[in-house]
C-alpha cells in the first residue's frame, strides 16, 4: 500500500526531551546540578513513561503535564536535588520549549514536497505540544497535531493509533509511523501502521512480539522510506 501519511512521536522522537536538563546544567551556579543531569534526565524520561503506562492500565488518566512533574520530583529526590525549588521550576519552563532535532524542519518539507499528510501522535496534552511545535517554528510543516487528550488515555492504547485515521480517513497500512520509543513502534506494528523505530542510542531492540519494520538512527532517512 502506498504510504499517505506520516505521523510522528514527539517527545525524543522530533523534540530533544533531554534538552532541558543539558541546558539548565550549563547555567551559572547549577554546579551541583551539572554533575547530576544525565542521570535527572534518565531517570526523569524513564518515570515519566512508567507513570503514563501504569495510569493507563489502572483507569486513572491525567494530563501529560502531571506526569511530566511526578517524573521530575522522583529524579530530582533520587539525586538529592528534591529540595531545589528554583532548579524544578526551571527544568519545568524548559521543557515547554525544548529543541527540535536539527533535521526536523528538512525532513518535513521533503515530506510536504512529496505530497504527505504530516502529523504529530503524542502523549503530550494540547497546551505543551503547541509551545513545542512553536518554538520549534515547525507549525506550517505539520497538518496536524494529534494528542491523547482526545480519548482520555495514554499510548499504547489502540484507541490513541485510532486517531490518526479518524483525521485524515486513511487505513493504517498507509501510514508511516515513526517513534524513537520502542514500545511505542512495536504497538504501531502491532496496530497495522508501517513503522519506522528512530533509534539515536543504539539500544536493543524490544523484547515484543511487534519488530519495527525499518530501524534509522536519526530521521534524514525517513523521506526515503516513502
Ligand atoms: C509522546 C511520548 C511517548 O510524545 O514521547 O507521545
Amino acid at each position: 500500500m502506498t504510504i499517505t501519511t506520516a505521523v510522528f512521536d514527539a517527545y525524543g522522537t522530533l523534540f530533544d526531551v533531554a534538552a532541558a536538563a543539558r541546558q539548565a546544567a550549563g547555567e551559572p551556579g547549577r554546579e551541583a546540578f551539572a554533575e547530576r543531569w544525565s542521570e535527572v534526565a534518565r531517570d526523569w524520561r524513564l518515570k515519566q513513561l512508567q507513570y503514563t503506562w501504569l495510569r493507563a492500565v489502572q483507569d486513572a488518566h491525567c494530563d501529560f503535564w502531571e506526569v511530566t512533574q511526578d517524573g521530575l520530583d522522583w529524579a530530582m529526590e533520587a539525586a538529592g536535588l528534591g529540595g531545589d525549588a528554583e532548579l524544578r521550576e526551571r527544568l519545568l519552563a524548559l521543557y515547554w520549549e525544548l529543541s527540535a532535532y536539527p533535521e526536523v524542519p528538512q525532513m518535513l518539507s521533503d515530506l510536504k514536497a512529496r505530497g504527505l499528510n504530516t502529523a504529530i501522535l503524542s502523549n503530550g496534552s494540547p497546551d505543551m505540544l503547541e509551545g513545542a511545535v512553536r518554538s520549534a517554528g515547525v507549525e506550517a510543516l505539520l497538518d496536524a497535531v494529534l494528542s491523547v487528550e482526545d480519548v482520555g488515555v495514554f499510548k499504547p492504547a489502540r484507541v490513541v493509533y485510532d486517531l490518526v485515521g479518524k483525521r485524515f480517513g486513511c487505513a493504517p497500512d498507509e501510514v508511516l509511523f515513526v517513534s524513537s520509543n520502542g514500545w511505542d513502534a512495536a504497538a504501531a506494528v502491532q496496530y497495522g501502521f508501517a513503522t519506522a523505530w528512530v533509534n539515536r542510542a543504539g539500544e536493543p531492540v524490544d523484547r515484543l512480539p511487534w519488530t519495527p519494520h525499518h530501524i534509522l538512527q536519526d530521521l534524514f532517512g525517513i523521506p526515503g522510506l516513502v
